[in-house]
């Protein structure tokens, strides 16, 4: 099974690119950017990651996002994830990137883009691998900042496919964020937003009927309500889950007690992504091994979780089909 979790290809659809900084590259933009990081050692940074919440996580991502500064950064730390992609078999990529984390600290919206827009040029010339950006607005900022950073978007109009929302959910509804996310829509952006992470699952509904969205990032809180769980299969609404992050950010107390397994025998539109997977200790077919190892997941599920990360994409029919095919090549 590890050996056809290898050869598949895959998407993936959550991944927060500041959540791939791996400690060595923290370690070397700091040091080139003279950025103080409460660490002194790569071994220190490992250790600290031992997370009770999503806040206690958020705390120590943020701070270790200090040390990006400049274009050629976000170029590296993007380049690296790229090769983990190419370790995993990762063909397509959705990124989140967070503006507000950077340029609240002084880093030019322009920097930012522009390096992650050139590495995933480097990706599909150099390994054919396709990608789209996501901006995320931080929910814990206000719907007034996440209009600034949209006005400020529309110059990159082009490099950006859709707007998500994350960072700090309980407390911070969807509701917030409702008129940014409708000009968000009225000009042309996709629409995700992280929903029933740890908050109830009366988040999903208000990102699903306030926010219009087009894809739940996490939604594993749905499976509270029998009512939301029927409409969420009806419509196939897809559930971008991630597991590694749920365990390391106590949302499920172990990996038995993950419900990926039933949200997927439910009929749940469900794929696997690594979130933070700097963070989280390993990018997607980690991922994968672990639910293999700790729950009931057959062979056929595994197939399921990659056919609806394609399907899922914000890419074209055509695209699509010719990744199904692919998948269905390895499957021969
Ligand atoms: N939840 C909310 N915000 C985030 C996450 C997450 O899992 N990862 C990075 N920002
Ligand atoms: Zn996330």
């Amino acid at each position: 099974m590890i050996d056809l979790i290898q050869k598949l290809p895959k998407a993936e659809l959550h991944l927060h690119i500041e959540g791939s900084l791996e400690p060595e590259l923290m370690f070397r933009l700091a040091r080139k950017n003279n950025v103080e990081i409460p660490y002194d050692s790569v071994e220190d940074v490992r250790a600290a990651y031992n997370f009770n919440n999503l806040q206690s996580f958020l705390d120590i991502y943020y701070a270790g996002a200090n040390v990006l500064l400049t274009q050629d950064d976000f170029y590296d730390l993007t380049w690296e994830y790229i090769l983990k992609c190419v370790e995993d078999n990762v063909i397509h990529t959705e990124i989140f990137f967070d503006p507000q984390t950077h340029t609240e600290r002084g880093v030019a919206f322009e920097a930012i883009i522009t390096g992650i827009k050139e590495a995933l040029a480097d990706a599909k010339a150099k390994y054919g691998i396709t990608s789209c950006i996501i901006m995320c607005f931080l929910r814990h900022l206000s719907q007034e900042a996440a209009f600034e950073t949209l006005e400020q978007a529309m110059a990159f109009k082009e490099d950006i496919i859709g707007v998500g929302l994350d960072s700090s959910e309980l407390g911070n509804p969807p509701s917030k964020f409702k008129e940014v996310f409708q000009k968000a829509k009225e000009a042309g952006f996709k629409l995700v937003a992280h929903a029933g992470e740890e908050a109830d699952f009366s988040y999903i509904y208000e990102a699903l009927d306030l926010l219009n969205i087009n894809r739940i990032d996490h939604g594993v809180q749905s499976i509270k309500s029998p009512e939301l769980m029927q409409r969420l299969k009806d419509e196939q609404m897809p559930l971008t889950v991630c597991p590694n992050s749920n365990i390391e950010l106590r949302v499920f107390d172990n990996y038995k007690e993950h419900n990926i397994k039933a949200l997927l025998d439910y009929g749940l539109n469900i794929s696997v992504n690594s979130d933070d997977p700097a963070y989280f200790k390993g990018y997607v077919n980690q991922n994968f091994i672990n639910l293999y190892e700790n729950l009931p997941i057959t062979e056929e599920d595994i197939i399921t979780l990659v056919k609806n990360s394609f399907r899922s994409a914000f890419i074209s029919d055509e695209l699509k089909e010719d990744y199904l095919a692919k998948v269905d090549a390895v499957l021969q």
